[in-house]
């Protein structure tokens, strides 16, 4: 990942092969943000006056390139975008840390292959510090594992494409206050943990089987104290839990159950993160037509999610325990698969008819939200991939929050709003349990088509322990960016609801919620 290093010194004398600056849009045309005085300076300040010759308005999402001024000795000055001027009605608004991040991103994705890059953007508090270097290492990631050559050293040039930017200096940053150095700090943890979930993303299903994905917990729970327990198949079978068994019965690969345990000496509050893991996800027997599963290695994010997050917690020392469970399975046709029409007994004792073997994700996820309602934690989050339906209503960008309390869905809902992801409540209607009622089991895994995704949601709800506070987020939209890069978010596994698991237990651990 990129070196990052907060810096006092002045831009002029700095040796980098750029130096990114702020441009906001300004009443009366682009004006250039605080941090870069020293650059506008030189052009006489002037500077706001060439950018707008070049064409930029200031908006979000726009990277303007123009020479050094004379006397630099870094070539090249990168303007980025930070959207409407800050100001107005309260004078004492900075930047939007979600407009810093977005804005750092999108520089540093842009100087791929260069060696090292200053960021001279607007810093007025170590939030702010926190989001550019989080934008600056979330932005720079990229995934070539499986390019030839492999990973190239940082810094080379990649015989296919080029090298994620290799350092990063933040200008403005104190290194010597506490406060600027935890910001850089906390940013690390969660970027480098988010971007190790985009890469377990990213990975091919033929290599990342359920074993694999556990594996990889193991190996990471002992680098960070974290206890590792993984169930498997036959595990599985001994302690009856038939959701996960069901959907993996038809793979080679078969599945498993992680549970992730990180304890802190001093904690008063117990969080259950509840992953969904789909390794791949065909449909199974209920086979995804051509055009439907090219991207379905992605539907085992909510368990990168939850690892990453319990990870980053770990890393953090946060003051709060931390269980996260990955419900690992590849859902795939064959003789062994189960079939539309079969009863599963799940791990809690409820029987469920499979009417359709492609909706696996809440099967899996009954099991596991079941296990991990045993232990009574004071609430349980589940993250998961989980319908099409979600991504129809709230689009590929914005993940739907389901809950069995009000409260806690709106805590979760400003959760996700003050890390930046995007993410909307959504209903629980009572009205579309009975379109589950089953004639045979004790409910069957589909429901109406209309509300899909509130309808997965109710499904859920039956496998949370009694009295438990419970969300869900259904992050198929935002898990998999089929699309082209923006701001921080690169092509592919973008590590949605990583930040968002993280600030929870952040604040659990503060006291801050439930
Ligand atoms: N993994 C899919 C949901 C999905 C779709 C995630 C698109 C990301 C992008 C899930 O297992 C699924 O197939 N859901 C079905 C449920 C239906 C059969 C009730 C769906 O949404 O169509
Ligand atoms: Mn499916
Ligand atoms: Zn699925």
């Amino acid at each position: 990942m990129t070196a990052l290093t907060l810096s006092t010194a002045a831009a002029p004398g700095l040796r980098a092969d750029a130096i990114v600056i702020g441009v906001a849009k300004g009443a009366k045309g682009p004006v250039v943000a605080p941090g870069a005085e020293a650059v506008d300076n030189a052009y006489d300040g002037k500077l706001a006056g060439v950018l707008e010759t070049l064409g930029a308005s200031g908006a979000e999402g726009e990277l303007t390139k123009l020479p050094a001024p004379a006397g630099f000795k870094a070539p090249l000055v990168v303007a980025v975008g930070l959207g409407a001027e800050p100001g107005g009605k309260d004078e004492d608004a900075g930047y939007d840390a979600e407009a810093l991040r977005k804005a750092a991103g999108l520089a540093a994705r842009a100087l791929a292959g260069s060696r090292k890059a200053a960021f001279a953007l607007p810093i007025d508090s170590p939030g702010a510090v926190g989001a550019i270097s989080e934008g600056v290492l979330l932005g720079a990631y990229s995934f070539d594992a499986y390019k030839e050559n492999g990973r190239q050293a940082q810094g080379a040039k990649a015989k296919n494409g080029k090298a994620p930017l290799a350092e990063a200096a933040v200008l403005g940053g104190k290194p010597r206050d506490a406060a600027h150095k935890g910001a850089v700090a906390r940013a690390l943890a969660v970027s480098e943990e988010l971007n190790r979930a985009r890469d377990l993303i990213n990975m091919p299903p033929n290599d990342l089987t359920p074993a694999a994905f556990a594996g990889i917990a193991q190996t990471a729970g002992k680098e960070h104290g974290i206890k590792v327990q993984v169930l498997d198949d036959k595990a599985l079978v001994k302690g009856g839990y038939g959701g996960i068994l069901g959907v993996g019965g038809g793979s080679a690969a078969t599945p498993r159950l992680v549970k992730l345990t990180y304890t802190h000496p001093a904690a008063e509050k117990h969080l259950a993160f509840v992953g969904k893991g789909i390794t791949y996800d065909s449909g199974g027997i209920s086979l995804k037509p051509a055009g439907h599963n090219e991207t379905m290695k992605c539907d085992m994010s909510g368990a990168a999610a939850v690892f990453a997050a319990v990870v980053a917690a770990a890393r953090l020392g946060l003051e709060v325990n931390v269980t996260g469970w990955l419900a690992l399975a590849e859902n795939m046709p064959s003789g062994s698969a189960v079939r539309p029409g079969d009863v599963l007994r799940m791990y809690s004792g409820k029987t469920v008819e499979v009417l359709n073997t492609d909706a696996e994700g809440r099967l899996v996820l009954a099991d596991a939200l079941w296990a991990a309602s045993q232990e009574n934690p004071d609430a349980i989050v589940d993250v998961a991939t989980l319908t099409g339906a979600m991504m129809l209503a709230l689009g590929s960008r914005t993940f739907g929050v389901m809950a069995n309390d009000d409260a806690f869905r709106s805590a979760v809902y400003e959760a996700a709003e003050e890390v930046g992801e995007p993410a909307w409540p959504m209903p629980l209607p009572e009205h579309l349990r009975k379109g589950m009622d089953s004639s045979v089991a004790d409910i069957a895994n589909m429901g109406e088509r209309w509300g899909g995704g509130l309808v997965a949601g109710l499904f859920l709800r039956e496998f949370v322990g009694e009295g438990i506070t419970w969300a869900h987020l259904d992050i198929a939209g935002p898990a998999f960016n089929e699309g082209g890069p923006f701001g921080y978010t690169p092509k592919g596994g973008t590590g949605s609801a990583v930040r968002t698991l993280v600030r929870l237990a952040e604040l659990t651990a503060a006291g801050d919620l439930g």
